[in-house]
């Protein structure tokens, strides 16, 4: 079994990755118990594919557990979700001592550590992630959240799970789909400032998306450990180090607010398309080479991913470009992001592959013309 410690002083904890987890999850689990007892929260899809797994892991060591089966999709991780969950938690009588266990993909993840965090002021949780995408970023760092009105993840906190399980055979379950916008997040990790791993995922990446376990196994070891020392450097986003995380995402949130945070675009497939924009923008800005970004488009294109606007479903329809939104009304987008800083866009920009910085003085107007010019590429 690989064991990655996420190094945090007193809330450190390991990330423990190997196939069939879920089926031994007791064992992993029972130091845990603390003397409460396990409430696990998932969805409705995943509980179909997994949750029987963990319930005879922990029924076969005599550990009682507590199932609460939430609607699946992104409209759980919301006010009205979290109120139901909370309602479900104090109805249970969950106390501090109890530890509970989020299983499922990054909704489920994002609401339940959330949900944890402020129950009885906080209480301890276990991120057990079924998707690539929560298995290779959103499970490990401790950011929970939920969205409102105003956007995405704008509520929300910092709590570290007590232990991240991650059983790469939950992934045979999943559809392509969704296992290549979470390979969206994993190639991110070579292209912020591991080269070679860049080269792996080229060499390696249709491997890994047709189930590979070895490939998949390594991508997943490569990536936690990856942002495990992020996280250990710069836990609350405050040194910048953090956001390095957030390469594609500026971009890529255009493009999920323009398609209207649907199934149109998957969040994995706006960030692959944001990772080349950003990549493409820094070409054209002269800060890296027009082959770099040359090589990452066309990786995340040989990956089934999305890599221009046209192919996230954003481009210009017409000849004229009448049909699409123009580069003004993507930046428009981008200006809600809540990224933001005192007025700025930090932009993740990239000197090279492997080579990502954060850049707090990026001219507006010169990415609203690079975007108008990329509606006809
Ligand atoms: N997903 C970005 C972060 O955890 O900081």
């Amino acid at each position: 079994m690989i064991v990655v410690p996420v190094s945090l002083g007193t809330r450190s904890y390991d990330i423990l990755i190997e196939d069939g987890l879920l089926d031994r999850a007791a064992e992993h689990l029972a130091p845990h118990a603390r003397g409460g007892r396990f409430v696990v929260v998932t969805d409705a899809h995943v509980a179909a594919t997994q949750l029987k797994r963990l319930e005879a892991s922990l029924a076969a060591a005599g550990i009682a557990v507590c199932p609460i089966i939430l609607p699946p999709g992104e409209g759980t991780k919301s006010w009205d979700g979290l109120s139901a969950l909370m309602d479900q938690l104090l109805e249970l009588g969950v106390e501090r001592k109890d530890a509970i266990l989020a299983l499922g993909g990054g909704v489920i993840g994002d609401l339940v550590g959330f949900a944890a965090a402020i129950l009885k002021r906080g209480c301890r949780f276990i991120q057990i992630p079924t998707t690539l995408l929560s298995q290779v970023d959103s499970s490990v760092g401790g950011k929970t959240a939920i969205n409102t009105a105003a956007g995405k993840n704008l509520v929300g906190a910092f709590h570290q799970p007590a232990l991240v399980l991650i059983d790469p055979t939950s992934l045979d379950t999943l559809a392509a789909r969704e296992v290549r916008a979470g390979y969206a997040e994993v190639v991110k990790y070579g292209l912020i400032d591991r080269p070679e791993f860049f080269g792996w995922c080229e060499a390696s990446g249709a491997a890994l998306l047709s189930g590979d376990s070895a490939a998949r196994t390594h991508a997943i070891e490569t990536s936690v450990r990856a942002k495990a020392a992020i996280v250990a450097e710069d836990e609350e986003e405050k040194t910048g180090r953090r956001a390095l995380l957030n390469l594609g995402h500026t971009f890529g949130h255009a493009l999920e607010a323009e398609t209207g945070y649907s199934d149109r675009l998957l969040h994995g497939e706006a960030v692959a398309a944001g990772m080349a924009l950003a990549f493409r923008f820094s070409a054209a800005q002269g800060l890296c080479s027009a082959d770099d970004a040359a090589r990452v488009t066309a990786h995340l294109r040989a990956a089934g991913l999305p890599a221009s606007l046209a192919e996230a479903g954003v481009g210009a329809d017409g000849a004229d470009g009448a049909d699409g939104a123009d580069g003004a009304a993507l930046v428009a987008h981008m200006l809600h992001d809540k990224k933001m800083e005192g007025g700025t866009l930090p932009f993740l920009l990239a000197r090279g592959i492997g080579q990502t910085y954060l850049d707090k003085t990026v001219d507006l107007k010169a990415v609203a013309a690079f975007l108008d010019a990329e509606r006809f590429a």
